[in-house]
């Protein structure tokens, strides 16, 4: 057997004796889409925030393609491929969203950031902070070289989202809609060209067609061959798009499996309706 693209294993995370992540194991093949659905408060976010180095587990690993990330920052998971975006949608509203897109990609910067590696060393991080001044202000053709390729990347990111990102490449971001935002936002995590793409509800606060159409991008970026770990509320989505669903409670994977297998299980049906019977518009008919 291949060696997953994310392995976690036995991750726990508490929060003042709320136990938010209580053991759960996991993994994420090269090429899968893996959804996580669950009940408000059971542990998805958390989830996330664990794979992508916003928070440290208490205990439990987390490897990517076998390398061991859990004690890693983002910045560096970033490095290793991980991108996201965030449940509430995060952009820096007076950036346009050519820059918000570009913004994501200074974590990969070499020609323009030399010395990058000392800024974590604390006596040497004036030798970085000087090198960039001193690059941004003379520059160098390698350093020429690499803002053109990060521009060729920004371009081709909003090509992908043209109808919506095009006509509003040079717009601030608190100008656009809702739905514009979290184009950008995903935009930013996929000019990355991550190895996996983490999304926190992409759709939450979309209309039907809005859903949709976010539904076409997943669909597109599987048949491209992204890995992605999704976490959303719309089931008809999920259901669409994952190759495995993992359902959560209370901090613990209650059940697992293809859409049609988790869509019939009885702890899921429980978990949903039982406690709530006409939530968030989960339908698990
Ligand atoms: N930063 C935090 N500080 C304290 N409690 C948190 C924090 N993040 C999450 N929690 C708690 O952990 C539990 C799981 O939350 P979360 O992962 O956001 O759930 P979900 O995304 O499934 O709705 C909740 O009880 C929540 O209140
Ligand atoms: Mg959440």
């Amino acid at each position: 057997m291949s060696e997953p693209l994310l392995d976690v294993r036995d991750l726990e995370r508490h929060f003042d004796g709320v136990k938010a992540v209580d053991g759960i194991s996991f993994s994420v093949a090269h090429g899968e889409v893996v959804s996580i659905i669950g009940p408000n408060g059971s542990g998805k976010t958390t989830t996330l925030n664990l794979v992508t180095g916003t928070f440290r587990p208490n205990s439990g690993t987390i490897a990517l393609e076998g390398e061991r990330i859990e004690r890693a920052d983002s910045a560096r998971i970033a490095e290793h491929g991980i991108a996201r975006t965030f449940q509430n949608g995060r952009v820096f509203a007076t950036l346009s969203v050519a820059d918000n897109i570009e913004v994501g990609l200074h974590s990969t910067l070499t020609a323009n950031r030399p010395f990058r590696r000392l800024s974590n060393v604390f006596l040497l991080r004036w030798i970085p902070l000087l090198a960039e001044l001193y690059i941004a202000i003379v520059g160098t053709p390698a350093s020429r070289r690499e803002q053109a390729e990060i521009a060729a990347v920004v371009e081709s990111e909003i090509d992908r989202f043209e109808a919506r990102l095009g006509p509003r490449r040079d717009d601030p971001a608190y100008s656009l809609s809702y739905a514009n935002r979290r184009r950008t936002e995903i935009a930013r995590a996929l000019a990355l060209a991550p190895k996996l793409l983490v999304l926190d509800e992409p759709t939450a606060g979309m209309n039907q067609s809005e859903t949709a159409e976010v539904l076409e991008q997943l669909l597109e970026l599987k048949a491209a061959g992204q890995t992605i770990l999704l976490v959303e509320h719309k089931l008809d989505l999920v259901m669409a798009v994952s190759d495995r669903v993992i359902v959560m409670d209370g901090g613990r994977i209650i059940a697992e499996g293809r859409p049609d297998e988790v869509r019939t299980n009885a702890a899921v049906v429980e978990a949903y309706l039982g406690r709530r019977r006409g939530l968030g518009g989960v339908d698990l008919k």
